[in-house]
Formats: structure tokens, C-alpha cells, sequence
């Protein structure tokens, strides 16, 4: 099975980095294809805690070449700042390969994603702030700038400056802030492009040369598939293409070509930033699943929003991503509570409904219908086979499955590497 992709079936935070991290040493490129550092993907190896956001979390592996693909925008300034970090604490770097056809964050889309925000006042999206929705606006706009540009000074001068005239008025006019030098940008982003350089390559032509001699590649997403700009909560999602759909558009790989498609979810929910979530709570049950799920954001450390499994949601990863195998995560932190409840359906408008309702307001008001599902109280942290599991704790795996309508394949009973109980190989 050479072309394997993950994405998150949720609202992010499933745990793809650690599912990514345990297909290591099965995979030979790892290909991160959308967002940016606005991701924080944290894999835990023999008790170390690696926390990853613009590198793809293939890097931890020996052996495998991470990429990033052509869908991803990228801070050059972080960029560096994570290959050192990382480098210091002795993992191999060196093989990472950046398509040149990637866009970058400049500075200036960094100060207007925190004052696009803050202008938004209580429509604000509560993003991450890292510039990600302005540098992809520049990209549709086709004023952006792209990691090539950085070898053509001259280029990339007559770009900034074209950019810099809009984008100064706005800053200036509306936002009240001070306007943006050329030169200050140029300096600041040609300041990277020696150490660039060597890295940067065709990632498009490299990863099909790699099909072709029967290598493995793993496509990562970041974000999830209620976060993608086109199938998410629009307008409370992030501005790229983070469903399966993506992995081609962000790497140059043709749908034929891709085996299997992973959804990575929650045994449970959660979401960061604004927007409608059916199933979250605002009670104890939620403050219990934020504390013995350590929900706190990997990136921006703010607490994340937390409600029970929705099966509506699961069902609709399913469609959107044509999923061949769902990952359960976290199914450890339910340990202990007697009854789980589960969304299988919403009621809107007093309807009963069944998938996804696509409009915004019905979404908003869609309230969960919960089956309950018996708890366990067994700690299960050690489980390595679906047998060793407690019988309710079987019997909520195989509910959800039934429910959202793909298989389970793996399920994680802690964050370590090791802590998972595996039905199905997905790289077979
Ligand atoms: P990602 O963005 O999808 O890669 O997920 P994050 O890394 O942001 O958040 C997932 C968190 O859950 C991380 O802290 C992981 O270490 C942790 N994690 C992943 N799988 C499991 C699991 O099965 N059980 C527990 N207890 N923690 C897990
Ligand atoms: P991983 O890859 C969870 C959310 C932000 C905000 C919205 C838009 O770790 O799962 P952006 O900065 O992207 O313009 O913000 O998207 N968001 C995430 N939430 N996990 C993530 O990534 C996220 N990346 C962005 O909180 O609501
Ligand atoms: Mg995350």
C-alpha cells in the first residue's frame, strides 16, 4: 500500500501526529500538504515530548524524508527555529524537502491576522494568529509570495511592493497601524534563503518518482476536516484544504494514486477558537474531559472546548474523505465515567436529522440526540490487543464504529508510541 493519507476527522487535535509517528518506520516520505504553523501535532517517544507545528511529524523517524508540500505556507523564521530546536535534541534534519511552489508568511500577514481579528471583535474566528488566513488570501488573490521568489531578488522586490501598496492602505487607513517598508520585508525574508536553498526542491516530481519505485509515502494533514475552508464550519475554519481532497492539491499527487485514507478521531470532542459544536459541554463533564485529556493547545496553550463523541460528524468525515479506516484516540481518558453519552443524531428545528446539515444557522441549532453507552473503571493504559480491553470498553469502540460507519483500525489508550491497540495494519 504505497500512498497512505491521514486527516483529522474533527475539529484537529485528534492525535494525527502520534498516529503519523507510529507508520513511521513503515513509510518512506512523510508529506505534510496544507495549513502551516498554526498546527501542533505532540508525539510522545519513550516519554519524550516532541510538540511539532510546520514540520511534518515524520521527521522524528530515521529513515524517512519529510516534505513540505506545495498547499503549505510557511514562516521561514519558524521554519528554522523548529529544524534547530529540533536538531539540538539530536534528530536528523537534514533530508527535509520544501516545494519551491510553497507560499510564505511574511511579517506583514502576521500583523494583519492579529488585526483582522481584533477588528472582527465578537465575529472573530479565534485563530491562531500565525498570518496562515492572509498568506493563503494572497494566494488565491495570486498576489502571493512563493518560496522560488526568494532566489530572484528582483522578483520577489517587485512582488512585496506590489503587495505592500494594498496592503499598507489597510493597515494605515483602517487598522490604524503603521505602514510596512519594502525593504524591511525583503531583508527579513532574504535573510533565510541561503539556508533555504539546498532544501527546496520539485516535491511533486519527487514523490512520484517515488510512487513509481514502489516507495511508501504518508500525506499528514493539519487541521481537520471541520476546520477545511470548503467542508468545514465555514466561516469559523482555517483557510486551506484539510481534508482528503487536499493531499492532492498540496503535493502534486493524482487521486489515483492514493490507497488509503485515515481518519484520525477523538473517542470523544474537541474544538479550539470560535463556532458552532453541537456536543460540547459546559459543565463538569466538560472540565473532567479537558483534565484528564490534558486539552490544552499545543500551539497557543488556550484550553480547548470539549463535548462527547458526535457520530453525525464521524459519518460526515467519512463521506467527505472517503475514509477507509478511522484511528479511535484517547479512548483512556473515558476511563471512569459510568455512563458515556454519544450524539447520534440531531434534532433541528424539532427535526430529527441524521447527516450533517450544511446551512450555518441549522448547525448552530442543531442539539445532540445521546445514546448512553455503558463506562468501564479498569485502567486500560496497558491494553495491546482489542481482547485486552474490558468488555464495555469493546462494546463502545464497536458502537462508534457502527455509528460513524468506518471501520476502527487502531485505538489509542495513551500518548506514548506505544500505547495503542492495533485491529487492522494500515499500510498493508
Ligand atoms: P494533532 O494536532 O492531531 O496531532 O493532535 P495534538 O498533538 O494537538 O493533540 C493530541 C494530544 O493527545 C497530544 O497531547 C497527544 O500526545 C495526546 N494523545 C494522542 N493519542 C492519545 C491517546 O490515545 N491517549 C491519550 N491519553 N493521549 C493521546
Ligand atoms: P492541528 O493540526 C485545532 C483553528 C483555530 C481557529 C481556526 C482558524 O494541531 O489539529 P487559523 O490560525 O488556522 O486561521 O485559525 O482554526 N485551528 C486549529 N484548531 N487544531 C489545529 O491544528 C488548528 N489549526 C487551526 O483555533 O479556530
Ligand atoms: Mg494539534
Amino acid at each position: 500500500m504505497p500512498a497512505v493519507v491521514v486527516v483529522g476527522a474533527q475539529w484537529g487535535d485528534e492525535g494525527k501526529g502520534k498516529a503519523t509517528d507510529q507508520l513511521g518506520s513503515r513509510v518512506d516520505y512523510v508529506v505534510k500538504f496544507n495549513g502551516g504553523n498554526n498546527a501542533g501535532h505532540t508525539v510522545v517517544i519513550d516519554g519524550d515530548k516532541y510538540a511539532l507545528h510546520l514540520l511534518p511529524s515524520g521527521i522524528l523517524s530515521p529513515g524517512v524524508t519529510p516534505v513540505i508540500g506545495n498547499g503549505v505556507v510557511v514562516d521561514l523564521e519558524v521554519l528554522f527555529q523548529e529544524i534547530d530546536a529540533i536538531s539540538a535534541r539530536g534528530v536528523d534534519a537534514s533530508r527535509l524537502l520544501v516545494s519551491g511552489s510553497a507560499h510564505v508568511i511574511a511579517p506583514y500577514h502576521r500583523t494583519l491576522d492579529k488585526v483582522t481579528e481584533r477588528f472582527l471583535g465578537k465575529r472573530r474566528i479565534g485563530t491562531t494568529g500565525r498570518g496562515i488566513g492572509p498568506s493563503y488570501a494572497d494566494k488565491i488573490n495570486r498576489v502571493g509570495l512563493r518560496i522560488w521568489d526568494l532566489f530572484d531578488e528582483k522578483i520577489l522586490a517587485e512582488k512585496v511592493e506590489g503587495s505592500l501598496e494594498q496592503k499598507n492602505q489597510l493597515l494605515v487607513k483602517v487598522y490604524n497601524r503603521r505602514a510596512v517598508t519594502v525593504q524591511e520585508t525583503l531583508d527579513e525574508l532574504l535573510s533565510y534563503a541561503d539556508r533555504l536553498r539546498p532544501m527546496v526542491a520539485d516535491t511533486a516530481l519527487v514523490l512520484n518518482q517515488a510512487l513509481d519505485a514502489g516507495k511508501t509515502v504518508l500525506f499528514e494533514a493539519g487541521q481537520a476536516t471541520m476546520l477545511d475552508v470548503d467542508h468545514g464550519t465555514y466561516p469559523f475554519v482555517t483557510s486551506s484544504s484539510a481534508t482528503a481532497g487536499g493531499a492532492c492539491t498540496g503535493s502534486g499527487v493524482g487521486p489515483t494514486r492514493i490507497d488509503r485514507v485515515v481518519g484520525v478521531i477523538k473517542a470523544y470532542t474537541t474544538r479550539v477558537g470560535e463556532g458552532p459544536f453541537p456536543t460540547e459541554l459546559f459543565d463538569s463533564w466538560g472540565e473532567l474531559l479537558r483534565t484528564n485529556g490534558g486539552e490544552f493547545g499545543t500551539t497557543t496553550g488556550r484550553p480547548r472546548r470539549c463535548g462527547w463523541y458526535d457520530a453525525v460528524i464521524a459519518r460526515y468525515a467519512g463521506r467527505i474523505n472517503g475514509l477507509t479506516d478511522l484511528v479511535l484516540t484517547k479512548l483512556d481518558v473515558l476511563t471512569g465515567i459510568e455512563q458515556i453519552p454519544v450524539c447520534v443524531a440531531y434534532e433541528v428545528d424539532g427535526l430529527r436529522v441524521d447527516d450533517m446539515p450544511l446551512d450555518q444557522s441549522s448547525f448552530h441549532h442543531a442539539k445532540p440526540i445521546y445514546e448512553l453507552l455503558p463506562g468501564w473503571t479498569e485502567d486500560i493504559s496497558e491494553a495491546r490487543t482489542f481482547e485486552d480491553l474490558p468488555v464495555n470498553a469493546q462494546s463502545y469502540v464497536l458502537a462508534l464504529e457502527e455509528l460513524s460507519g468506518t471501520r476502527i483500525s487502531s485505538i489509542g489508550v495513551g500518548p506514548g508510541r506505544e500505547a495503542t491497540v492495533q485491529r487492522f495494519d494500515l499500510v498493508d
